[in-house]
């Protein structure tokens, strides 16, 4: 079996983590983990991109060397994947040996093939992009568009890589596989994108303009232009591991897709002799109260801030519940505690605690064993089936949004069986019927339980987990196996109580 090799965008280290960082690190953890769930060998890399303009020039504005800022910043990145939960087994950084190691290799061999060449450019370029501009780029007015900030016009001499060459090549491949790019609609982007003629990339920058970067290993004078550095982190962080390259899957904001991604990436493999990624997914931006997140303004979401206040798990699950994949989105705390509290603390928690509860009051803290029950209890059980056949499909279609509704739908409805079932009332009888009904409900609200929250197992790992400790549970390793109603907690001791989602405390 292939192992499905999985990635994230690797974060420039020109400020601290914010919201966008903390989302695609979380999707793609819920991809990784879902595909392991599924039965998938996963191998998942995050990292930090840490070379270029950005980065020399948030140095400079600190007064330190650039390796001693870039060396005080990646750890806040290291520490935000801990603290979200991210099950990733490896962190690049470019600035590591491995990985300049193999840009060099790259470089060099395309240089010895001919596919990179010196020439004198003169044009306009963009610092703030660290990238060169054409009259095509500019407003009707003639001004430069706002995202380019200084535009100034140069003449340097410079190492070109032969882009153009492969253009029908990736225009077929792209018309061909149309699992390269999700959501689908981007393809057309892509495509639009090359149906003007492709010209050859810049892959150079002169040392006395940009000293941070990777000496081309065959002109020290020039350092590697920073998305040829960048993007080659996918492959030198498994290089010596060849059997997982090609990648399946990169996870990346809808603003890296063209050209590095799209276009790029899968040339300079393909000019390598080397395989392209199975599949790339843009995922939408988030904004936040409705504008652009800036730290200056205040507009900012801490997520390690956050998640030390409110837990991991209601920022994992309200960033995967919230978005649509591929879609935009907004952030705001009256959105957030919305979700929190009526999903989270008011139904699921509330299910968990009423299970505990009623367990503890009425069963001896003991799943009972369950009598097949009437109409309700088969009226429950249909319902988890259907929970079951939708959500499966939906997740494996990266609906996250739409399965985690469904998966709540379900523990509404459990809740609504309690209410119907009234075990409170039953417990007051002595009739064995009564008795023996009080029972099956207890026995049907625990498995409801488990099951609904197995379908978050890849949302919200740790609360999971919590639950099925506090049912005296220990799942097994096939997640379908797990997913399957067969009252299978039956005598098993649950705990006193569980608090899984706390009122959240006034910010002051
Ligand atoms: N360093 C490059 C990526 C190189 S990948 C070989 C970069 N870094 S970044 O820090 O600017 O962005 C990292 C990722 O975060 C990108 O995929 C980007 O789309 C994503 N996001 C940045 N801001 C975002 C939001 N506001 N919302 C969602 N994702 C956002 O680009």
């Amino acid at each position: 079996m292939k192992t499905f090799y999985i990635t994230t965008a690797i974060d420039y280290v020109n400020g601290s983590p914010h919201l966008g960082h903390a989302y695609e690190k979380v999707l793609t953890d819920v991809i990784a983990r879902f595909r392991r769930m599924m039965g998938d060998d996963v191998y998942f890399l995050t990292g930090t991109d840490e070379h270029g303009q950005k980065i020399q020039q948030s140095a400079q504005a600190q007064g330190i060397e650039p390796q001693a800022y870039v060396d005080s910043i990646a750890p806040e990145f290291r520490t935000m994947c801990e603290k979200l939960e991210i099950s990733n087994d490896d962190f690049i950084r470019t600035t590591e040996p491995r990985h300049k190691k193999v840009v060099c290799e790259l470089l060099q061999q395309l240089f010895d093939k001919g596919e990179i060449y010196k020439a004198e450019y003169q044009g306009y370029y963009s610092t703030r992009q660290e990238q060169f501009l054409q009259d095509k780029d500019r407003n009707e007015d003639g001004t430069w568009p706002e995202i380019y900030g200084e535009v100034s016009e140069i003449t340097e001499s410079n190492y070109f890589f032969k882009l153009g060459a492969y253009q029908e090549w990736l225009v077929d491949h792209i018309k061909t596989n149309t699992d390269f790019i999700f959501p689908r609609y981007r393809a057309k982007q892509v495509l639009e994108f090359l149906s003007e003629p492709l010209n050859d990339l810049c892959i150079s920058r002169p040392k006395e303009r940009l000293a941070w970067g990777i000496p081309l290993p065959f002109d020290p004078e020039f350092v590697t232009y920073v998305w040829f550095d960048a993007l080659t982190n996918y492959y030198s962080a498994v290089a010596d591991k060849k059997d997982l390259w090609p990648a399946s899957f990169h996870v990346i904001g809808k603003d890296i897709l063209v050209p590095p991604h799209a276009v790029y990436w899968p040339i300079m493999l393909q000019a390598c002799g080397l395989p392209i990624p199975q599949s790339i997914l843009a995922h939408g931006w988030w904004s936040i109260n409705g504008a652009k997140m800036s730290k200056s303004t205040g507009n900012f979401v801490e997520p390690a801030e956050f998640v030390d206040q409110f837990g991991v798990d209601a920022l994992r699950y309200f960033l995967i519940r919230e978005m649509s994949v591929g879609q935009d989105s907004d952030f705001s705390m009256d959105q957030f505690l919305v979700r929190y509290n009526s999903e989270l603390a008011n139904n699921l928690g509330n299910l968990v605690n009423r299970t505990l509860n009623m367990t503890n009051r009425f069963a001896d803290a003991t799943v009972p064993e369950p009598a097949e029950g009437g109409e309700p209890e088969a009226t429950l059980r249909a319902a988890w089936q259907k929970t079951h056949e939708e959500v499966v499909p939906l997740f494996e279609q990266f609906q996250f949004n739409v399965g985690l509704e469904r998966a709540m739908s379900f523990i509404t409805a459990t809740n609504a069986y309690i209410e119907q079932r009234a075990p409170w009332k039953l417990g007051k009888s002595q009739d064995p019927a009564d008795q023996a009904l009080l029972r099956t409900a207890l026995a049907h609200m625990a498995e409801a339980l488990r099951l609904g929250s197995t379908l978050l197992q890849a949302v919200t790992p740790g609360s999971v987990a919590k639950i099925q400790g506090v049912l005296g549970y220990e799942a097994g390793s096939d997640w379908q196996a797990e997913l399957v109603w067969d009252h299978r907690l039956t005598g098993n001791a649950v705990a006193k109580n569980c608090i899984l989602f706390p009122r959240p405390e006034k910010k002051s």
